[in-house]
């Protein structure tokens, strides 16, 4: 071969490996069958597929229009990064029977790169759901769904879906490394039993940034084994404000490390950011390097709150303290209304107390007038403006 034809070859072949690299296939539900109101449950399912084990970067396309989706487990792994792309509205069943009590409505898991976006709403269409949620009273309660799971997903993103009225919690993270939520909107009426937001566990380095959340219950919240989380400019409320636990219930739990929240507004929620764990138990774990910073309050009833004898629907018995050490916690700049007067309440463990807690720059009020604080087994260092502890 002369040496002029085979440098043409060779800069052509070149030339169509960094164009594949570039390439994204399409995968639209639409041409698997997917129509307008109608259910696409087999239809997303096949794409995924297709999409999953293409070689080259593909996408999923979820027109705009409205769906109905049962229950489905997107998985991996995945032949080369998958995106998901929901411009559509999807709609859950009303009936939680209809879901067989599965834990969440729509899975994705064990994916390496994947990436959800596009505008989209899914609706767990709750409601029906909401009225039959007897759990305070009865132990054997429907289990209900939830509108997500991301589980196992790595170096992963969620943004811009919608996430509304789902039966149980919004979202359940379980197992990630690496996944970024960026301007999710989260909503479900204050009425509304048991909707928590998002819910992380034994993830790490999970980032939610520009969000709006306003639930039923929890904003955020992190269960055992959460590592390096940071919120960054979310808006919460109304619901029972972002928070860490409950923990030191169930045995085999995992300390909870590095949480940082910062530029976050709470508006019109029952806490603001706290920490909770269980007494009466022998579970031993640890909760440390939580930074709460630059907050402002709105019309909440416990800004700051660290309550280790938290006991939802008597549940257990006061008998032994908890045993979870909570120790490098601080609160900067925060600043707004609290509902009630007393703004800042430090409930520690009396068999291990909190270390190492900082308060600083907190200026709360109650009805225009100043707001108190309460210690019990913690002794915080207090720096500039901070509500007066009252013994
Ligand atoms: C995610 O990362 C973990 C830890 O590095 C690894 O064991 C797992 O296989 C990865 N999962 C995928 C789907 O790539
Ligand atoms: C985290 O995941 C994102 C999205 O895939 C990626 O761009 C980033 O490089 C990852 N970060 C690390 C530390 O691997
Ligand atoms: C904060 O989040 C909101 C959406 O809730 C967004 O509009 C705004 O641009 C974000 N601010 C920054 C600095 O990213
Ligand atoms: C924090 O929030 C304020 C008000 O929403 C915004 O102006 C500012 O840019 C945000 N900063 C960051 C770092 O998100
Ligand atoms: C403030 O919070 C209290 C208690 O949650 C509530 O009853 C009241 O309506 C709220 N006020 C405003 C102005 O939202």
């Amino acid at each position: 071969m002369d040496t002029k034809l085979s440098i043409t070859i060779f800069t052509s072949f070149l030339f169509l490996a960094s164009y594949a690299r570039a390439q994204t296939k399409d995968f639209h539900v639409t041409k698997y069958g997917a129509r307008p109101n109608s259910d696409i449950t087999e239809a997303l399912t096949n794409a995924w597929k297709d999409a999953c084990g293409s070689t080259i970067p593909s996408k999923v396309v979820v027109p705009k229009a409205t769906y109905m989706l049962k229950q489905i487990d997107l998985k991996g792994p995945c032949k080369a990064p998958i995106k998901v792309q929901v411009d559509g509205k999807i709609l859950a069943p009303k009936n939680p029977k209809h879901l067989n009590g599965v834990d969440q409505w729509v899975n994705f898991g064990y994916i390496n790169f994947f990436t959800l976006s596009g505008g989209g709403t899914f609706d767990g269409q709750g409601e029906m759901a909401w009225k039959h949620n007897d759990c305070g009273k009865n132990k054997n309660c429907d289990r209900l769904s939830m509108n997500f799971g991301f589980a196992f997903l790595n170096n992963s993103i969620i943004k811009d879906i919608t996430s509304k009225d789902s039966k149980n919690f919004h979202i359940n993270v379980l197992g990630c490394n690496n996944l970024t939520f960026i301007n999710m909107n989260i909503n479900a009426p204050a009425t509304s039993l048991n909707t928590d937001g998002i819910h992380i566990g034994r993830s790490i380095d999970v980032k939610i940034y520009n969000s709006n959340i306003g639930t039923g219950d929890d904003c955020i919240s992190l269960g055992d084994g959460s590592k390096q989380i940071r919120v960054i400019n979310v808006t919460c409320g109304p619901g029972h404000g972002i928070s860490v636990g409950s923990l030191g219930k169930y045995p085999n739990e995992e300390k909870v490390e590095g949480l940082t929240v910062k530029n976050c507004t709470l508006k019109n929620t029952d806490n603001g950011v706290r920490i909770k764990t269980w007494p009466g138990t022998p579970i031993i774990s640890s909760v440390s390097k939580m930074h709460f910073e630059d907050i402002i309050m709105v019309n909440v009833s416990n800004p700051i709150l660290i309550d280790q004898q938290y006991c939802l629907w008597n549940q257990c018995t006061k008998q032994s303290p908890s045993k979870v050490k909570i120790t490098d916690v601080s609160f900067k700049n925060i600043r707004g209304t609290s509902a009630t007067q007393e703004a800042i309440v430090l409930d520690c463990s009396s068999s291990v107390p909190c270390e190492s807690v900082e308060l600083k720059d907190i200026d709360l009020t109650f009805n225009g007038a100043v707001t108190t604080a309460k210690f019990a087994n913690a002794k915080p260092t207090i720096k500039g403006k901070v509500p007066k502890h009252l013994a």
